[in-house]
């Protein structure tokens, strides 16, 4: 995704002081006109980390310096290189980003079908690094549902549509919990909350595509889990057909409250969802939050998007590509540490 400047235009900030942007050893100045650290300071901030709560304590997705990397005939590809996420429950989220960026490497992990080489992932109260089989086997069933792209990945061909959606309930542990009559009824709500109710009695063959995947995300959350993934599930699907689609995720976000995470190439899905995320060469990069505000003046309501970069634990960020080219930014810059922001430089050494 190509980063854009913030929609919401910043105030210019002033400033009284006359940059000296690098020390004489080159390295960049910091502190700037901030009030002068005293140790006083520095203690009392030592024991505001220490309480802080840890990363992702409130999260019900935590992916931390998550690597993946794939080893084929020598060959290494390092298809995430560290990616931080955090996802809160009941989220309804987009993920982006180009082709062989680790979308589906992590969507893979998260779905309880790939381990990780190295980092931490959480989902709920699994730690997916350190699941045993059985763990595994209860976490796919009940705790993740999947919706793929290819809508004959997500059907059994041979099975009605109703009788697809009562399969993960058959399979999984709590059969002595949800009668029979039980499971049929929510086979049925299932059908009719996607809209495909009439679609009861019918072999995948006999829908269209979009109605086989309102099934398929209909057997996602069959067995209610917390989390629903989807891989391009509309990728397959005419625009038009696309945004039912979507609008069938919402249903399920709303009406069930279930966190959703989404990838989509498809900017119209991603322009409707409150948070969407970009992953860059296996690392999460940017992030657009949209809200819907309503103009003080006209009383009409309008949504406003921003895009703000990733900032990782170690204070690492991506700068978008045409800040840095626009200024002649490359290898290093200089940082000032102002009251309010932190001013980025071009290196100027060379010239002082
Ligand atoms: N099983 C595998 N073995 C080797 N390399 C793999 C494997 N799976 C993925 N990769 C590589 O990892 C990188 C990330 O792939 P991934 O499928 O996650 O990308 P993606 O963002 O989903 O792309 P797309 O938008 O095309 O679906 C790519 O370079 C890919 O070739
Ligand atoms: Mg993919």
């Amino acid at each position: 995704m190509t980063p854009k400047t913030p929609q919401t235009p910043q105030t210019p900030q002033t400033t009284t002081t006359t940059p000296k942007r690098t020390q004489s050893d080159g390295t960049p100045r910091t502190g700037g006109t901030a009030t002068p650290t005293t140790l006083a300071d520095l203690a009392r901030r030592a024991t505001e980390d220490r309480a802080r709560p840890a990363y992702g304590h409130d999260a019900l997705i935590t992916c931390d310096r998550l690597v993946r990397i794939f080893s084929t005939d020598g060959v290494e590809v390092q298809a995430l290189q560290g990616l931080d996420l955090l996802v809160r429950e009941g989220e309804l989220m987009a993920l982006v980003g180009a082709s062989g960026s680790g979308k589906s490497t992590l969507m893979n992990i998260l779905a309880g079908l790939d381990t990780p080489t190295a980092g931490a992932a959480r989902v709920a109260q699994y730690d997916l690094l350190a699941m045993t089989a059985k763990d595994r086997l209860r976490y796919r069933r009940e705790v993740v549902g999947f919706v793929w792209q290819q809508t004959s990945r997500n059907l059994l061909p041979y099975l009605t549509a109703a009788q697809n959606v009562a399969l993960p309930m058959q399979l999984s542990g709590d059969r002595g919990r949800r009668g029979r009559r039980a499971k049929a009824e929510r086979v049925r709500e299932l059908l009719e909350m996607l809209q495909v109710g009439d679609c009861r009695d019918r072999r995948p063959h006999q829908m269209s595509g979009g109605q086989q995947q309102r099934v398929a995300i209909a057997v996602a959350l069959a067995n209610d889990p917390a989390v629903l993934l989807a891989d391009e599930p509309t990728g397959e699907l005419d625009s038009h057909t696309g945004e039912q689609i979507f609008a069938a995720f919402r249903t399920a976000n709303e009406r069930l409250g279930t966190t959703i995470v989404i990838v989509t190439h498809d900017q119209t899905v991603a322009d409707e969802v409150r948070r969407t995320v970009a992953i860059r060469d296996g690392r999460t990069s940017t992030e657009v939050l949209r809200r819907s505000e309503v103009d003080a003046a006209t009383g009409d309501e309008r949504v406003v998007s921003r895009e703000y970069a990733m900032l990782d634990r170690a204070g690492r960020l991506q700068l978008p590509a045409e800040y840095t080219q626009a200024l002649g930014m490359r290898d290093r810059v200089a940082l000032e540490l102002e009251p309010d922001h932190i001013a980025v430089w071009p290196d100027d050494s060379e010239r002082d």
